[in-house]
């Protein structure tokens, strides 16, 4: 993208709108792709090292069965390794990161759900209720990979299950989602499967601070501070 605005500032400059492109690089480029992956990675860890038995689960269970102890997760092996993908997913469901989605606006009046959505009007997704829903989620406040395990829990993040759209859905869906869900996978699998980690001195799985702060995405209030030892 980069490359493309500037090929075109060097044969057309005046084509190109400061502000308006200074605008897309900072909130489409940056908030939306470093900030999200960033914070859901932070709260993913902060969960594993809150519920050590997960912890136990993906590290010795799956990843060092699957792939061996020590190994890089590649991307070949996210397929063999459902309870990573569990883990990413609980932390979508538990841990929005943009817990409205994006502003939207409607183009005419329309109904939805027996409701009347005027034209003109701003729409806000509150994805943070849908995924707490207790009508849709067996104990919403617990942090529990488990519920995305088997064949009746097949739901996936691309927009097609309703009630876990951490990427939105439709023709607005991010366009980042296939990028930001490998290489959460690559990371968070690599990082346990490489190095025990252990929190620092003084806290415990218990007095964890899981409050969280609204800025631009959902971040912890504390940030996670955790100490890694090599193999
Ligand atoms: C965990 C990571 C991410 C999450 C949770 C996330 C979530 C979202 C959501 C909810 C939207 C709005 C969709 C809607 O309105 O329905 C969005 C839009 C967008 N995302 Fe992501 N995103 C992530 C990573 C990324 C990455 C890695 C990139 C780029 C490499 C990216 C680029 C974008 C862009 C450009 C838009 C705006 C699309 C538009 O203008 O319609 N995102 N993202």
């Amino acid at each position: 993208m980069l490359d493309i605005l500037m090929n075109i500032s060097v044969e057309k400059m005046e084509s190109i709108d400061m502000p308006e492109t200074q605008h897309l690089f900072l909130v489409r480029y940056i908030f939306c792709s470093h900030n999200t992956s960033s914070a859901t990675m932070e709260w993913a860890m902060a969960e594993l090292l809150r519920n050590p038995k997960t912890l136990l689960k993906a590290d010795q269970a799956e990843l060092e069965q699957v792939i061996g102890k020590g190994k890089l997760v590649e991307e070949s092996d996210i397929a063999r390794l459902p309870y990573l993908q569990a883990i990413i997913k609980e932390t979508f469901r538990i841990h929005p990161t943009i817990p409205f989605l994006l502003p939207w606006k409607a183009e005419t009046n329309i109904e939805i759900g027996g409701y009347i959505i005027p034209k003109g009007a701003r729409v806000l997704i509150n994805f943070w209720a849908i995924s707490r829903d207790p009508i849709t989620w067996d104990n919403p406040n617990l942090f529990m990979p488990e519920r995305f395990l088997g064949l009746d829990n097949q739901i996936d993040v691309t927009g097609k299950n309703f009630e876990l759209i951490p990427f939105g859905g439709g023709r607005r869906i991010c366009p980042g989602l296939p990028l930001a869900v490998r290489m959460l996978h690559l990371m968070l699998g690599s990082l346990i499967n490489c190095f025990d980690w252990k929190l620092e001195d003084g806290v415990v799985p218990e007095t964890m601070n899981m409050e969280d702060k609204f800025s631009l995405t959902l971040q912890m209030a504390q940030p996670l501070r955790a100490v890694p030892k090599k193999l």
